[in-house]
């Protein structure tokens, strides 16, 4: 059996390690050979397929990114996508796909697994908002470097008491601001899942600034106000219809300053929460989604994806877990409560 292994949508750590740990038991256990798509669907495309053999995949467990090189192509919008992406396949003897993404290339992956495509998929996004599965890789590690910029902002808003906005990543779910907040002991968490009050976020900057500390507010980039429109530097989309986010952070920083009258700034953490080695706990998961979905491609459970339940992994319909992204549950949110002002 040969066995297509592709990288789509923003990269995020822990990519290697299933990329090894699928080449390693693919190898060593079942005999398959293996071949890479180059940049995501772009290279099912066009044809950008290169060897993937053992010899690739040394070293790669620590290193962040993707050797594989990452897009967010989507073969549906380009004319003949799927003649083409199955002309890649048979000219490869491509016989089945392992594919590694976000909620955007798995859905791809799950219109091209009805289309007759044998294919298993594996969730990974530092956003944590992929259904089915309790955990994606890469979230724990972009969790891990929030909650240590949180940290280093506590310092320097203390010795300048002024209020730091941190705006993290979370297009569509605020699990990182959630958990990077709680972890740094945040003063207001503002998540997509919840429109803010810019009032009561004044009133919580005060409340703290009244007892002698500095406020801390963690938003998640696609955080809007309950009355306005999400604010974003550029509206240019991607194949998949998602805008370019980033300014909500800068907004709130203006909205505190003129409203409460004090000194607020800041900082925008971007990229380099998706950036780096990932964590112990992801290079765990990940391997272990690589073994799972390795030992599914020899099963022929196609049009399934790999899924952390508890402590156990399991195979979903691809189907069912791409249709929406995974949510903050407000229960969960309102624990927090008594954290914030
Ligand atoms: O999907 C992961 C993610 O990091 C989101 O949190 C963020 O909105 C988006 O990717 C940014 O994408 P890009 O790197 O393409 O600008």
């Amino acid at each position: 059996m040969k066995v297509g292994v592709l990288t789509g949508g923003g990269d995020c750590p822990g990519l290697n390690a299933v990329i090894r740990s699928v080449v390693r038991k693919g190898v060593q256990e079942y005999a398959f050979d293996f071949v890479g798509l180059r940049d995501g669907w772009l290279g099912a495309l066009q044809g950008k397929v290169v060897p993937l053999g053992i010899p690739n995949v040394r070293g790669i467990l620590p290193r962040g990114g993707t050797i594989l090189g990452s897009s967010r192509t989507n073969p549906f919008k380009h004319e003949d996508g799927l003649q083409r992406v199955q002309d890649t396949l048979s000219e490869y003897d491509v016989d089945a796909l392992v594919v590694i993404g976000g909620e955007d290339t798995l859905g791809v992956a799950a219109e091209l697994s009805r289309q007759g495509i044998n294919l298993v998929g594996v969730p990974k996004t530092i956003d944590n908002d992929v259904p089915g599965t309790d955990y994606t890789f890469g979230f724990d590690t972009a969790v891990g470097i929030a909650t240590e910029a949180i940290d280093r902002l506590h310092t320097t808003a203390e010795s300048h008491m002024r209020a730091l906005v941190v705006e993290v990543m979370g297009r569509h779910s605020g699990w990182i601001a959630l958990h990077a907040g709680i972890a740094g002991g945040a003063n207001a968490i503002l998540i997509p899942e919840r429109p803010f009050d810019i009032d009561q976020v004044c009133d919580y900057v005060k409340s703290r600034f009244k007892i002698n500390y500095a406020p801390i507010v963690v938003v998640a980039e696609g955080a809007v106000p309950q009355e306005g429109q999400m604010r974003v530097k550029d509206e240019t989309l991607d194949e998949f219809g998602h805008v370019r986010l980033s300014g909500i952070g800068e907004w709130l920083a203006r909205e505190i300053t003129e409203r409460t009258g004090s000194d607020a700034r800041t900082t925008v953490l971007g990229h380099v929460q998706r950036g780096g080695t990932p964590s112990a706990f992801d290079r765990w998961l990940a391997t272990r989604f690589g073994l799972h979905a390795i030992e599914a491609v020899k099963d022929g459970d196609f049009g399934t994806m790999v899924a952390l339940r508890g402590t156990q992994i399991v195979r979903l319909p691809l189907a069912d877990v791409t249709a929406e992204t995974k949510k903050v549950d407000p229960s969960l949110y309102d624990e927090f409560e008594v954290f914030f002002g």
